[in-house]
């Protein structure tokens, strides 16, 4: 079978609320990685004759809200090409579940892909990005590989993502698995929430809007330090809305390694930095040079190292 195969992407510079929810117009302009060993494999065929979707995920038919979330994207996608056919999907998930760690973002990218070719339809990177937005936010930074940048926009149009021209290969990311299992709220909840119940989430938006350009800045010097303090700032300018909104999606256990990984930094000189998303784990950014370092000095953490990885492929299976 022809699949689509799309990677996860990790934002440096995070997305956390929405201006409109049904097209995902996020409020704030987010930078990301594109991860080169978590991924999504989908196919999509047209069936006429069908009443409705099909989605097989791993083997398994896809029900309840999973179901309608993959149904709503192919609703929007029929919409913007004016097609009616339902279709069936056969998607399988390649990424680190055990650590709760979401694929809504290669899920949605592979799966606007697969739409795009089953339908026959050729359209750019771009115009993918944006189709990939109407499933899921964060999906929209996974059609392209590298560093990317999705620029918020004011409408369907204007919101897409474009890959950076930084080439930057020793970029490492460590997948830690803190607390697996954990069940929280759900980002596309949890930033509704926010957005509703934060009393500083306007001065958040600035504030995560004016880190755009010193991020660019220090990606193109490929200054770790630099980039790593932002990305700290960044998701800890998240939670602090998040904790306003009463969303804990820390544990003790993350807490704490995110205090050792402020010390690894100072008294060993080794530039990691952390971020996190809508959950309990760490993503660490680092250096090639310094993986096995790190590594030595978390030995109770279960770690998956990561490389830069491609936009879109084909695959076959
Ligand atoms: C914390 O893309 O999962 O990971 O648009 O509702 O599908 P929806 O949300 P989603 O949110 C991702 C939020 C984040 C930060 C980020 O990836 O930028």
């Amino acid at each position: 079978m022809k699949y689509k195969k799309a990677n996860v992407n990790i934002a440096i510079l995070k997305y956390w609320g929405k201006a409109d929810t049904t097209i995902n117009l996020p409020y704030q302009t987010s930078v990301s990685i594109t991860a080169d060993n978590f991924y999504t494999l989908t196919n999509v065929e047209l069936d006429p004759n069908a009443k409705k979707d099909v989605v097989i995920l791993d083997d398994k038919a896809l029900t309840g809200i999973q179901y309608t979330r993959v149904a709503h994207h192919l609703d929007a996608l029929r919409k913007h090409f004016g097609r009616g056919e339902y279709c069936i999907v056969t998607s399988y998930n390649h990424v680190f579940i055990k650590a709760g760690y979401a694929s809504s973002a290669s899920a949605f990218a592979a799966l606007a892909a697969a739409y795009v070719d089953a339908i026959g339809a050729k359209v750019s990177k771009k115009e993918l990005s944006r189709l990939a937005r109407l499933g899921s936010g964060s999906a929209t930074r996974s059609v392209h590989g590298g560093f990317v940048i999705w620029h918020r926009g004011k409408n369907h149009k204007t919101s897409f993502a474009e890959k950076l021209p930084i080439d930057w290969p020793e970029f490492r990311m460590l997948f830690t698995i803190i607390d697996p299992g954990i069940k929280t709220v759900s980002s596309r909840v949890g930033m509704q929430i926010t957005v509703e119940k934060s009393k500083s989430y306007s001065i958040y938006v600035k504030e995560s809007n004016d880190l755009v350009e010193p991020l660019i800045e220090a990606l193109n010097a490929k200054d770790i330090e630099a980039v790593g303090h932002i990305s700290e700032r960044s998701a800890e300018l998240m939670r602090n809305v998040m904790l306003e909104a009463g969303l804990e999606y820390h544990t003790p256990k993350t807490q704490k390694l995110i205090q050792t990984i402020r010390s690894i930094r100072s008294k060993h000189k080794i530039p990691v930095f952390y971020t996190f998303d809508a959950g309990p784990n760490l993503i660490l950014f680092t250096l090639e040079q310094y993986v096995n370092d790190i590594i030595r000095l978390l030995p109770d953490v279960e770690i998956q190292v990561s490389g830069v990885g491609g936009g879109i492929t084909n695959a076959n299976s």
